[in-house]
This record gives structure tokens, C-alpha cells and sequence, in this order.
């Protein structure tokens, strides 16, 4: 059948310049041409990441290591449902129970699960025989007094003067309240405690480094407001350590950060001011201080709807004008920042006041992004998957390098108890950077430019016998 011409037709050569025409096969060529480069590419970059992937799981298979990532298993029984009376159980429709709400139950059947007693607790002054140096997420934990550690959203700062670690955190050892029907459990404020060591498991109690203000109501650290997630960074220019936290009213409408400073990384530090960050409210809140000197702010914003970055001043204690919007939409909190590799690492969690959530880990090239989501970090086998998706009943705070062995850090956490604050209990666990992520990314053809992070579950464990502590 004959064509009509037909002027509204898309012709069938491509018309290249002004005239000159490409004839059909050209254009196939070129496109064959144009995938093949795509393909090689795809393949470069896929072998870089290989072998990046390889060297790290080099370093990972360590045999000092292995051990490290030996996957446990949980498996957290419920308790048989507690019976009600025929009329409770007309009253409120049954929604089933699930394990967070058993641990947020403070007459739960398996409480000392979540919260063993304080008889099981670990005491590092104590002969400890084969014991010694090992960590027991959940448990409560003594200072060299024999006291419980105060330092919950803590954070540790590495003193290279002194090569000692410091480990500040809320000290919150107070009667647990609810200032009005609505309001989130809540601690008076009573400071920022420290606490020294130079194993990372014996922890003597160097006071309260940064104290409440009794008196005055219009204070920042007036015991009735918030304070929270202090962290330390030394400003090596002006020989001065510098504390930034989360300081808020009880309702958390202030949302903003303190700022701190002290001669002596054990205070008494002197409080300065507070402010929004950028203009913007802020809540959760870390600070990390890049191997170039630059520190950086990271804080949940817009109503904890998304993070703000920005580099702080040279004298840390400012912010600077440049800030940048990441994971903008995804509800995040709980910054905790690490970098290896040449690579930026976060871990997050979600928002659900005291209560656990999934922990999330981010990635990214610079710190002032792009910001990338891997998904959840936590590996633990079992039949308790709740366990895995709730960061193992527990909120991340910071993660400490554990220098000498590549990769390898320590994740801290808090494991909240809202009912009885000051038992909050730390659950610190070894994070390790390395093997390839769980899922592809859309925008890079699937080959990411960075490694999983793994945080594993263990009843118990310890650090290297090797490591000694210290910078090598
Ligand atoms: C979750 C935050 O991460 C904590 O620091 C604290 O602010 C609680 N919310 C209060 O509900």
C-alpha cells in the first residue's frame, strides 16, 4: 500500500545540523556506540568498587576481627498474655502486643530481659577473672566507685594530651517526672558528667563538668529545662575543649544548641550562650571534628523532618553562614558521625520519643553531602527480628574509632527506660565498615561508592586483646 506524505510524520532520519542529514543506521551506531561506553564504565567503576570492597574485606577478615562478627542470636520469648476480665477485654479492642510494648511495659514478665537486675551489673574494679574488659549491653555499668555511669546521649572525646578518653553524657540521676499529662518523662537537669579511662571499660568519675543552674528560671540550664546530647571536640588554636548540646524548655519549643567551653577537657566548663542554628529549631545534635580541623554541626530541623549540616567556626564556637538540608523528609534523629576511608558515616533513628526504632546508616563522599540511606545496620540472628528493628531496644548517641583496627568502631547507645530515667542502661556494640551494601542505588547503576555498616549483636563481648588504647 502506497504511503501518503504526510507532513505532520516524524521523518525517519535524524536531521543533525542545518543542512546535512544522519541517515537511520548512524543514529543506531551511535546509540550502540553510546552503551557500550556506559557498559565499560559501569564496569570500571564496578571493579574499583570490587576491589575498594575487597581491601576492606581484607581488613574485615582479620582473624582479630572474626570474632567480632560471629552473627548471635536473640530469640526474646513474649510472655503468655496476661489475662483480663471479661469486661477490660469488652472495653478495649485487642490490638496484639508486641515486644516494644513489652519493653516499654514496666511490669512486663520479662523486664529483666531489657533490664537485668542490678546484681548482674558490671563492675571493672572488681576481680573480674576472665571477665575482665567485657562488655554487656543492657546491663547497668559501675564507675570506678562502684556507682552506676550518668552519661546518657554521650559522647567520648579522645585526649591526645593526656591520651585518656573522656566520655561526657547526661547525668541524670534524678526522680524520673511528667511536668504536665502530655509531656515527654523527663529528669531535672543536674549537668553533663565526665567520666576517664584509658581502656574504654574502667571509667572513673571525674564529676559533673557542666552544672544546672538551681536559681534562676531564665537560665539556659535552669534544672526545669532540657539539656541534652553533650558532646566534646578540642579546638587545638585555642587550646580550649568546647561542648555543644541540645538545650530546650520542657516542652522542646526553644530547640536550640548550648555552647560551653573549658582550659581542661574535666571542666568546670563555662557556658556561653545558646542559639538556633542557621535560624533554624534544632534538637538531637552531634558534633564531629574532620581530620583537616573542620568541625561540623549536625542537627534534626524543620520539626525533626530532616538533618542540617554546616562547618562550625574556627573557634567552634559559632556557626558559620553555609549550612546544607539533608535526608530532608525522612524523620531522623540521633546523629552519630564517623568517617573511614576517606568516606562519611552516620547512623540515625527515627522519632519516637523514648521508645526504640530502626536505626538507619548514611554515607556520603563529603560531609556537606550528598547524604545517602543504606538501610538498617544492626545484624542479629534469632527468630526476634523486632529486636534487629528496634537498634536491639536501644537509641543510638556516638561511635568511637577504635584506632589500630581498620574498620572496626564502637557504636553507643542508650537503652532507654522512660519509666526510671537515671536507669537508662548503655548498650554499646562493634560497629564494622566493610562488605558491599545490602541495596543497589538508583542514580549510580547500582554500584555505590561506599561499604555496608554492620553493627553486631552481642550478649557479650570485648575489644581486641591487642589493642592498647591508643593513636599508633
Ligand atoms: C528522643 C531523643 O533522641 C532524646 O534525646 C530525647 O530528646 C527524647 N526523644 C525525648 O522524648
Amino acid at each position: 500500500m502506497k504511503m501518503r506524505n504526510n507532513k505532520y510524520r516524524k521523518p525517519t532520519s535524524l536531521r543533525c545540523n542545518a543542512g546535512s542529514r544522519c541517515s537511520t543506521p548512524v543514529a543506531v551506531w551511535a546509540l550502540v556506540g553510546f552503551l557500550i561506553v556506559l557498559q565499560l564504565w559501569n564496569l570500571i567503576s564496578h571493579t574499583n568498587i570490587q576491589s575498594k570492597h575487597a581491601h576492606h574485606s581484607s581488613m574485615i577478615h582479620h582473624p582479630l576481627l572474626r570474632e567480632l562478627q560471629v552473627v548471635e542470636e536473640e530469640n526474646i520469648q513474649m510472655p503468655p498474655p496476661r489475662r483480663r476480665s471479661p469486661r477490660a477485654a469488652k472495653r478495649k479492642p485487642k490490638r496484639a502486643t508486641t515486644l516494644v510494648d513489652e519493653f516499654l511495659d514496666e511490669n512486663s514478665q520479662i523486664r529483666h530481659v531489657f533490664f537485668p537486675s542490678a546484681k548482674m551489673a558490671v563492675d571493672p574494679t572488681k576481680d573480674n577473672g576472665n571477665d575482665s574488659f567485657y562488655y554487656y549491653p543492657g546491663r547497668v555499668w559501675l564507675d570506678t566507685e562502684g556507682n552506676p555511669i550518668q552519661a546518657h546521649g554521650g559522647g567520648i572525646l579522645y585526649d591526645e594530651r593526656s591520651e585518656t578518653y573522656y566520655w561526657y553524657g547526661e547525668y541524670k540521676d534524678g526522680p524520673t517526672y511528667h511536668a504536665h499529662k502530655k509531656g515527654a518523662a523527663r529528669v531535672d537537669v543536674i549537668g553533663v558528667g565526665c567520666y576517664s579511662s584509658k581502656d574504654l571499660w574502667t571509667w572513673k568519675n571525674e564529676g559533673i563538668v557542666l552544672a544546672a543552674e538551681p536559681e534562676n528560671e531564665a537560665h539556659d540550664l535552669h534544672k526545669s529545662n532540657i539539656l541534652e546530647r553533650p558532646k566534646v571536640i578540642y579546638n587545638s588554636k585555642t587550646a580550649k575543649y568546647v561542648m555543644w548540646m541540645h538545650i530546650d524548655d520542657t516542652n522542646y519549643t526553644k530547640a536550640s544548641v548550648g555552647v560551653a567551653t573549658s582550659s581542661t577537657p574535666v571542666g568546670p566548663f563555662t557556658y556561653l550562650h545558646s542559639k538556633r542554628p542557621h535560624n533554624s529549631d534544632s534538637r538531637d545534635m552531634t558534633i564531629f571534628k574532620d581530620d583537616d580541623n573542620t568541625a561540623y554541626i549536625i542537627y534534626s530541623s524543620d520539626d525533626n523532618s530532616e538533618l542540617h549540616i554546616g562547618p562550625l567556626d574556627k573557634d567552634y564556637l559559632d556557626v558559620t553562614g553555609v549550612v546544607r538540608r539533608v535526608l530532608v523528609g525522612q524523620h531522623r534523629e540521633a546523629p552519630a558521625v564517623f568517617k573511614y576511608d576517606g568516606t562519611y558515616y552516620m547512623i540515625t533513628s527515627g522519632c519516637t520519643g523514648w521508645a526504640p526504632n530502626e536505626a538507619r546508616a548514611h554515607a556520603a563522599e563529603s560531609m556537606m553531602g550528598n547524604w545517602e540511606t543504606m538501610g538498617d545496620p544492626c545484624v542479629v540472628g534469632g527468630n526476634s527480628k523486632v529486636f534487629r528493628f528496634a537498634t536491639f531496644f536501644s537509641q543510638g548517641s556516638f561511635v568511637v574509632p577504635v584506632f589500630g583496627f581498620e574498620g572496626l568502631f564502637v557504636f553507643m547507645a542508650d537503652r532507654w527506660n522512660p519509666a526510671d530515667l537515671r536507669d537508662s542502661r548503655y548498650v554499646w556494640l562493634p560497629l564494622i565498615v566493610g562488605g558491599a551494601v545490602d541495596r543497589p542505588l538508583d542514580y549510580s547503576f547500582g554500584f555505590p561508592l561506599w561499604s555496608r555498616v554492620s553493627i553486631y549483636w552481642h550478649r557479650r563481648w570485648r575489644l581486641p586483646p591487642q589493642w592498647n588504647g591508643n593513636i599508633v
